[in-house]
């Protein structure tokens, strides 16, 4: 079954940026679709506008776990100049009362009431859904919100009243009467798409590919988003970024990097970026995902292959498989991106409860921080330097960041393959150094709970992989927070460990 899509044509864009029409801002696709068969490319780049359209025309792809910004309600009147009086509630957390003022140009459907009781909405993510299944047959109208004026005189009663104006986007003509049920859909996404423009767009790029104007004067490159991984989370291993991991990026920045903090953006703002910033990651990986799907059909073959017969090929596999690609791609988005909401999926401290227990008791309890006594510290210091969780492998014995892995050659976690130069490098590519821990700068944050995670799991898509669980228990990790948080103030070897 296809998800019913919502389009949400954006009036708006084009004087937001500040540029004229024809240099509206467009997503770039990526390097691995450029590599595909002419056909396989034009499918993937359909399938990927089909789901999440252009900066100037988003769409709304109701199976995904994003906070689209949802209003539902009433038509409570008929206007004789074409507009319609009507009732509308904040459906979703992010829209809010104040925002309804400036309803442009997202996407609403108006569809008659099966009932009186029928009012009440659905979450943002059902909405789309619900309203398709129960009018199967007469599938809602999308159109599009023109304006949205709040009535002076509100009277008693629940929601928002005011004059709603819209326009349909294929050209037929709307049909609304009193009692009919409106959804409106896709407010903080664009509101999320304009603040991303402004604030965002000239490092991390208008897809978030990481390649906006400035990035070319940074080292340290901005992040791309498109693969779906952020670096610094609180959320355990393989597992993507909470939307409180990245409203906290946002907030406070990347200390030490380019990235700067937005601290003074009001709340709505920073939680609409968020929305936005995981929907371009989605993007991104879906894109990815069709890639590596079509990647049997890539461009060399044509080099040794007829033409034709490639293609057929690729006709025929996709005409068999669509559905089952399709099926399994949404899939994949929205249980990645609704995990990473799930509360068991945030890293708290846990230690064995009897540790020398014989046979071994597995049960967990809360392992709160450690006092950094002398002790505790030395007992870093211990691990850091242990043979089988070799920190200073990376970050050196003196913690300068200057490990021999550094100046080696190591493999390239992606591909199991060694890479051609020496030193450690992330999944996008980018040389890494470890961090220099003398510096006392910690990207993802410097409370000790941040450092616990950055230990327990590692820092997402860099060779420094988590050594919680099996390697380290939660109070060895804290002695090597304790020891971590030393090192700025006494130095890389403190007196108890010599
Ligand atoms: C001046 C350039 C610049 C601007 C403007 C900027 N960033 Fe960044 N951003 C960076 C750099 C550089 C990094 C990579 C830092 C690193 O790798 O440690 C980054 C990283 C990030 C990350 C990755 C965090 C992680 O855990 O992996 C997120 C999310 C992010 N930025 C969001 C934003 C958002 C949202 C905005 C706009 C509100 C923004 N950035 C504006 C430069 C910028
Ligand atoms: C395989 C190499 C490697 C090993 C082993 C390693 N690290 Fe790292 N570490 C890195 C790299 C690379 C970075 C920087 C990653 C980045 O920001 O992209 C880093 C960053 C850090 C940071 C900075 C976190 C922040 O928020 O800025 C800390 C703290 C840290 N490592 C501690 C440790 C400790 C403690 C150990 C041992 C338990 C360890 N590392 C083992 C490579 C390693």
């Amino acid at each position: 079954m296809k998800s019913q899509l919502w389009i949400l044509c954006l009036l708006s864009v084009v004087s937001l940026t500040g540029c004229q029409s024809d240099r509206a801002p467009s997503f770039v696709s990526n390097d691995d679709i450029d590599q595909l068969i002419p056909a396989a490319r034009d499918v993937a780049v359909a399938e990927v506008e089909a789901n999440f359209g252009s900066p100037s025309n988003l769409v709304v792809a109701s199976y995904l776990n994003v906070d689209f910004g949802t209003y539902s309600g009433t038509v409570e009147k008929v206007k004789p100049d074409g507009s319609y009086r009507v009732r509308l509630n904040p459906q979703s957390p992010l829209a809010s009362e104040e925002r309804m003022a400036g309803l442009k140009g997202a996407a609403v459907t108006i569809a008659a009431s099966k009932s009186a009781e029928s009012t009440e909405a659905p979450a943002a993510s059902e909405a789309p859904a619900k309203e398709g299944e129960s009018s199967a047959d007469e599938k809602p109208q999308v159109l599009q919100v023109v304006s949205f004026t709040v009535s002076p005189t509100q009277d008693e009663g629940e929601g928002v009243v005011g004059d709603l104006t819209v326009v349909s986007t294929d050209g037929t003509a709307v049909t609304v009467n009193e009692k009919d049920v409106v959804t409106v859909i896709g407010d903080t996404l664009q509101h999320g798409r304009n603040l991303y423009l402004r604030h965002c767009m000239h490092c991390h790029g208008v897809s978030g590919d990481g390649a906006g104007p400035t990035a070319q004067y940074f080292t340290i490159k901005p992040r791309d988003y498109r693969l779906g991984k952020f670096k610094f989370t609180s959320t355990k291993g393989g597992v993507r970024a909470s939307r409180d991991d990245l409203y906290r990026i946002i907030k406070l920045g990347i200390p030490g990097t380019y990235m700067p903090s937005f601290m003074l953006l009001p709340d709505s703002e920073s939680r609409a970026i968020t929305e936005y910033i995981r929907w371009l990651a989605m993007r991104g990986e879906m894109e990815g995902m069709v890639a590596t799907q079509f990647s049997d059909f890539s461009v060399d073959r044509l080099k040794e292959e007829d033409a034709g017969a490639v293609e057929k090929e690729f006709n025929d596999d996709w005409a068999a498989n669509a559905s089952d690609y399709r099926t399994q791609i949404e899939g994949d988005l929205k249980t990645g991106w609704t995990d990473s909401e799930d509360e068991q999926n945030v890293i708290w401290p846990l230690k064995k409860k009897a540790p020398d227990a014989d046979p071994p008791d597995l049960e967990l309890v809360p392992a709160p921080r450690k006092v950094p006594t002398s002790e505790s510290i030395a007992n870093g210091r211990r691990l850091f330097m242990h043979k089988d969780i070799a920190c200073f492998s990376c970050h050196g014995e003196t913690a300068r960041g200057n490990g021999v892995s550094t100046e080696t050659r190591n493999k390239n976690l992606l591909t199991n393959e060694m890479n051609e130069k020496p030193g450690l490098y992330d999944d996008w590519g980018n040389l890494v150094k470890p961090r220099d821990l003398t510096s006392g700068i910690f990207r993802g944050g410097r409370r000790p709970i941040d450092l616990y995670r950055r230990i327990h799991t590692g820092i997402k898509g860099t060779p420094m992989q988590g050594f919680g669980g099996k390697s380290l228990d939660g109070d060895e990790i804290w002695d090597i927070v304790n020891y971590v948080l030393s090192i700025p103030v006494h130095g890389a070897t403190p007196e108890s460990s010599k």
